[in-house]
């Protein structure tokens, strides 16, 4: 089914202005609710998260005061739709519970995406932090189970296995080598930059999650394990922002930002299975139509380029949360051991003696780090640790046991 989201009527500005009781959404029910429902709003949230930070950013770098209005008009829309997504969450469930469907939407968006993506360079730098997000999960799994007696399997559904992926204590690498080599917007093709749009979006949502709740946790283990991780979603940023084409204009960037709200919230609006979500991104698809037509104006009258010639007729493969436990397998088995030299990505064994990631593995994991001592202390508690296999043991036969940490994994 082909869908030009060009060629559709939205819904008019002055008729997206919601009441107050219309953001206020009714909470669901965090035992009833679908795993892939949760991620979809997890995901989406951070979609207008972006879009919202991201047209105060051009609103900052603009002096037109007509655009600015303009600008600030399309924002308090996406705001609204913000809250109407992020309101769904009950105050039943915890931040810990939280993460676990944040790290959920990183393993299973970014295999998706992963799977989905033409451009080589793009496609090593989702399947590179793909390990690592699938590390957090099985990480903060350890934690929520030690303290509150919470299986994460059932949070996530059984749809993903939860057991290590690159250590996270193997991710902390030097700044310096978090940054890769951009694609060209010229020849890009458009699911390429919807995918790092997408992407970009969800893990920046993750980095402000765990840089707002990360101190809320009641205990040191527990501030410990945000306070690292957290450094990591900033890594997985840095990494990601940097494959956008640099040159390519505000106008186009707004253009795309809006673009690939229509695809997600169209993708969603065809595979939610939950009544009520679907009418919410149908109702999202219709405004953000209107949100990208006014878009196409604005570049058109003053950058003098048209959406229909940046854009194509029908939307590319529609973006869909799946379970992707073989793929994700596959991809431990093969790249557990890479790490990151400039932009070039090596078996960790490569690097010479004295580059600066051991240098800086030195540094903050001198004492040990919370990522590891959650385990471990799992370990001295119940004899092994949590995971949740339903597809054998690990592919990685140094992280089979269950009783003891690897500490060497992606590090030596
Ligand atoms: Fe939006
Ligand atoms: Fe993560
Ligand atoms: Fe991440
Ligand atoms: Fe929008």
């Amino acid at each position: 089914m082909s869908f030009n989201p060009l060629k559709e009527k939205g819904i008019a500005m002055d008729k997206q202005i919601k009441t107050w009781d219309e953001i206020n959404s009714k909470p669901y029910d965090k035992n009833e609710i679908d795993p892939y429902t949760k991620t979809r709003i997890i995901l989406m949230n951070g979609i207008e998260v972006e879009s919202t930070m991201f047209l105060h950013q051009f609103a900052r770098n603009c002096k037109d005061p007509d655009i600015k209005r303009k600008l600030a008009t399309g924002r308090r829309m996406e705001q609204q739709q913000q809250k109407v997504i992020n309101w769904l969450s009950p105050a039943n469930e915890s931040n810990i519970e939280m993460t676990i469907g944040y790290e959920q939407v990183a393993v299973d968006l970014t295999a998706w995406l992963a799977q989905n993506e033409p451009d080589k360079n793009v496609k090593q730098a989702l399947d590179f932090a793909l390990l690592e997000d699938f590390d957090h999960l099985y990480r903060y799994a350890n934690l929520m189970d030690m303290d509150k007696g919470i299986k994460a399997e059932k949070l996530v559904g059984e749809y993903t296995e939860i057991m290590p992926g690159r250590p996270t204590m193997a991710e902390h690498r030097h700044p310096m080598d978090s940054i890769r080599k951009p694609y060209d917007k010229d020849t890009a093709d458009i699911i390429t930059k919807l995918n790092v749009l997408t992407i970009i979006a969800g893990e920046q949502q993750t980095m402000n999650f765990y840089m707002n709740i990360g101190n809320t946790y009641d205990t040191m283990l527990g501030r410990a394990l945000y306070a690292e991780i957290g450094q990591i979603e900033e890594q997985h940023v840095s990494h990601y922002e940097s494959l956008m084409d640099p040159t390519t204009t505000w106008m186009e960037n707004l253009l795309l930002h809006e673009y690939n709200e229509c695809y997600l919230y169209y993708s969603f609006y065809q595979h939610e299975t939950d009544p009520r979500m679907k009418k919410i991104w149908e109702q999202h698809l219709m405004m953000e139509i209107e949100h990208l037509k006014i878009a196409d104006k604005l570049m058109q009258d003053y950058e003098g380029k048209k959406a229909e010639d940046l854009l194509p007729k029908e939307f590319p493969k529609l973006l869909k949360f799946q379970s992707n436990k073989e793929y994700v397998r596959k991809v431990l088995e093969e790249q557990v051991q890479l790490t990151a030299d400039l932009d070039q990505y090596k078996d960790v064994g490569d690097l010479d003696k004295d580059h600066r990631f051991h240098k800086f593995q030195e540094a903050v994991n001198k004492d040990s780090a919370p990522s590891t001592d959650v385990i471990n202390k799992r370990i001295e508690k119940e004899g092994e640790d949590y995971r949740f296999t339903s597809e054998g043991k690990h592919p990685v036969s140094d992280l089979v046991s269950r009783k003891k940490v690897n500490e060497d994994v992606g590090r030596k």
